[in-house]
């Protein structure tokens, strides 16, 4: 069974290729390596290449006569997607049309998509339910949702299968230790708080201390890379078994608040340092807790690891990657 991940060099797809080929599938990481690395594609055969490049997929297609192809690529900096949209649509919807076609034009019809709860922008209720109102506030949620309901159509004219997993916030790394989350720039809470303990910044930032929350920060719901990797095994497999065309929430349905996290790293790590309060960071949702309840009936999905075992994988990855210059964020 060979599967295309494409993205498979970044952090999260790079996860999902070590699970999938320690499974005995045929893994073929496709990426461009703008934002991903050459090291995390060690699981199966890397090609690098641009989703938007329909000739060389079609080659792909052809010579590895692929069954799946898994999604990851796209650019994912909310605030940047507000200042630069044409650069989110572009490659977050255009080159996905493309890799859709390229599949299309190959009869390949499995389809899985990292979405995000993004999608839901400011949530009505938590926990967030699958059905609940979609209204992004950003062009990067929006991009997110586009694909999704172009893979609704796709699916009605073509016959497409697919998955959309709506990510909540994916955190920790390879329990070995071998990759992890190496954003450039990074943003993620999780990151910049190890690299605080790690002396790499003088600091970390609470963005916002005035929220309608028990310690008036953002609440947000972690979910390891892991158990995000074995749930694209598991929607996999649904596909695969003939599943129809599918929506679901990946969070662990515990939510932490900012300063939670930041203790919770401070105890892991046994390490000080300087917490500086600040102004909110625009377009953050007070909360973003998920309701799993889908993934765990129709895929038999759940969380594995805690929060504490999010931020000791993590801490294990970033003290070893240390000094390496690949990974240093300045
Ligand atoms: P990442 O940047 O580490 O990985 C994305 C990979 O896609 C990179 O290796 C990049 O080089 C590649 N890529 C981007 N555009 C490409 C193109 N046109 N052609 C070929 N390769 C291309 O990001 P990540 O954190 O691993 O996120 C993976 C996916 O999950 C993204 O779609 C993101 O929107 C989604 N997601 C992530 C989170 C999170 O917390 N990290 C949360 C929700 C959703
Ligand atoms: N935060 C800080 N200080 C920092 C960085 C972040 O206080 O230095 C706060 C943010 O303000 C937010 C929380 O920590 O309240 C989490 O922020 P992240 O940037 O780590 O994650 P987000 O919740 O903003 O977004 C992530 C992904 C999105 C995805 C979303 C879904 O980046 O793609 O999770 O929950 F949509």
């Amino acid at each position: 069974m060979a599967i295309l991940v494409a993205g498979g060099a970044g952090y999260i797809g790079s996860h999902v290729c070590k699970i999938l080929y320690k499974k005995g599938y045929e893994v073929v990481v496709y990426d461009n390596l703008s934002r991903g690395y050459r090291e995390f594609a060690k699981w199966g055969e890397f090609i690098p290449g641009d989703i938007g490049d329909v000739r060389l997929l079609d080659n792909i297609f052809k010579h590895y006569k692929i069954d799946a192809v898994m999604h990851f690529c796209a650019f994912i900096e909310v605030a940047e997607s507000v200042v630069d949209p044409q650069k989110y649509y572009e490659n977050n919807v255009g080159n996905t049309l493309k890799l859709l076609e390229a599949m299309r034009q190959n009869n390949v019809n499995k389809f899985i998509f990292s979405s995000t709860a993004a999608v839901y922008g400011i949530p009505e209720k938590i926990p967030i339910k699958e059905d609940d109102r979609k209204m992004p506030i950003n062009p990067y949620g929006k991009s997110k949702l586009m694909v999704e309901h172009i893979l609704e159509d796709y699916d009605k004219a073509y016959g497409l299968n697919s998955i959309c997993f709506r990510y909540f916030n994916a955190a920790g790394a390879d329990p070995d230790g071998e990759i992890g989350e190496a954003h450039q720039p990074e943003t993620h809470l999780i990151p910049l708080i190890l690299d605080a303990a790690l002396g790499k910044r003088d600091s970390i930032k609470i963005f916002g201390t005035d929220y309608n929350t028990k310690d008036g920060t953002c609440i947000r719901d972690f979910v390891h890379v892991n158990d995000l990797a074995e749930a694209h095994v598991r929607g996999l497999e649904y596909l695969l078994d003939g599943g129809e065309t599918n929506y679901f929430n990946l969070g662990s349905g515990e939510g932490y608040s900012v300063r939670e996290v930041i203790e919770t790293v401070k105890k892991v790590t046994k390490k000080d340092f300087r917490v500086v309060e600040a102004d909110r960071r625009p377009g953050d949702p007070a909360y973003l807790v998920a309701d799993s309840t889908k993934a765990k009936e129709i895929l038999g999905w759940k969380t594995k690891y805690s929060l504490d075992e999010i931020i000791l994988t993590a801490w294990k990855w970033h003290s070893r990657i240390g000094e390496s210059w690949q990974y240093w964020r300045g």
